[in-house]
């Protein structure tokens, strides 16, 4: 049980380097394969890190004993093949965001994970960052009273047709990709289902959408406006507006080189009232992340800060309603 868990990396992406950089550091989990198409791209990124096993294939991965979990950093269209073949290999999974092209794509990831046994979450390294944790337990708190109003935001340029993010086949744009950021937050942060979503868009020359702005109005009366871009210059902020004060953040995924995410908080009505700086340790996200993974797939539920099932499963059904509006010209879409 004190054995560290064994992770492969299925596809030498580059996210995946700074995956592997950060997990290098976590305690209990151990990052032991890699796989990728090309044999000498695995055997580079297994060198450069250190690990011990590297493949020609995600395939013949998924087939060696020594691996307990998968890594899934592949384009957003290879999410749900990989994550359910990962599963029926058995082996537990953490995938990249956004989990799947669709709630239907995710809700078959789950079904495949629980018919075989195996634990299957979305990655968000953000939620495992001590700053998000203090945020969620200041609104638990009641520091700024019951949650009224949300407005989330993440944009970052991103303009090289050749990155797969600006490849409508490999499910390119920026609502699958920076927006399921805001998105999850708004859910993990409301705790209740959405009742609908309103988008509208502006696209790329490929009909992909690059900026987009969605309202997500939530069963238990929570309005939250979300916007994310490939077009602005980077940003990532949150403004979260309770009856009794107001929470900022930068809902960081990573705080590097020593230094400390803060929260900007103020309590009470007034305009006069001053911002309280709340300064948290920060880390690598990934690290935070896969320990806290690692956790739960021992057993230790209570270490995941992370999306459950159904989190993941609602933050799909919002980016689907918020596509499916945004190419409607703006008209609501009820959940
Ligand atoms: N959590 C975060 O902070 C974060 C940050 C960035 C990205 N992401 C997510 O991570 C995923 C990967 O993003 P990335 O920027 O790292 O992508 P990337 O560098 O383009 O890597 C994707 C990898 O997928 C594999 N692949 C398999 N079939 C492919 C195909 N037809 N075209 C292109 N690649 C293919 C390739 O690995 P091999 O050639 O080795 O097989 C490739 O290196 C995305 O889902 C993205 O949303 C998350």
């Amino acid at each position: 049980m004190n054995k560290p868990l064994r992770l492969g990396i299925l596809g030498a992406a580059n996210i995946a380097r700074s995956f592997a950089s950060g997990v290098a550091a976590a305690q209990d989990v151990k990052i032991v394969a890699i796989a990728s198409r090309d044999a000498s791209k695995a055997e580079g990124f297994a060198r450069e890190f250190g690990i011990e096993h590297h493949f020609a294939s995600y395939e013949a991965m998924l087939c060696n004993s020594e691996v307990d979990a998968v890594y899934v950093p592949l384009p957003n269209t290879m999410h749900a093949e990989w994550s359910i073949r990962a599963a029926a290999a058995g082996k537990h999974v953490i995938c990249e965001k956004p989990l799947a092209m669709s709630a239907g794509e995710a809700t078959e990831m789950f079904a495949a994970a629980e018919q075989y046994g195996v634990i299957l979450r979305e990655a968000y390294p953000y939620l495992a960052q001590p700053q998000t944790v203090r945020t969620r337990e200041l609104i638990a708190e009641g520091a700024i009273g019951r949650v009224q109003l949300i407005r989330a935001s993440f944009g970052v340029p991103f303009s090289d047709r050749s990155n797969i993010r600006l490849n409508p086949t490999l499910g390119g744009g920026s609502l699958l990709d920076a927006g399921s950021y805001p998105v999850s937050l708004c859910r993990m942060l409301v705790g209740a289902p959405p009742k609908r979503v309103q988008a509208v868009a502006r696209w790329t020359a490929d009909a992909l959408d690059r900026t987009l702005v969605a309202t997500i109005d939530f069963a238990n009366g929570v309005l939250a406006q979300i916007s994310c871009s490939f077009a602005t210059a980077f940003h990532r902020h949150a403004l979260i507006v309770g009856e009794q004060g107001v929470i900022e953040t930068d809902y960081t995924n990573h705080a590097w080189s020593g230094s400390h995410p803060e929260i900007k908080l103020r309590r009470g009505l007034g305009f006069r009232a001053p911002y309280e700086t709340i300064f948290c340790p920060g880390g690598d996200g990934f690290c935070f992340e896969t320990s806290e993974f690692g956790a739960l797939v021992k057993g230790d539920s209570e270490k995941w800060h992370g999306a459950s099932p159904q989190d993941s499963i609602d933050i799909a059904r919002m980016l689907d309603a918020a596509a499916i509006s945004a190419r409607d010209d703006g008209q609501w879409v009820c959940l």
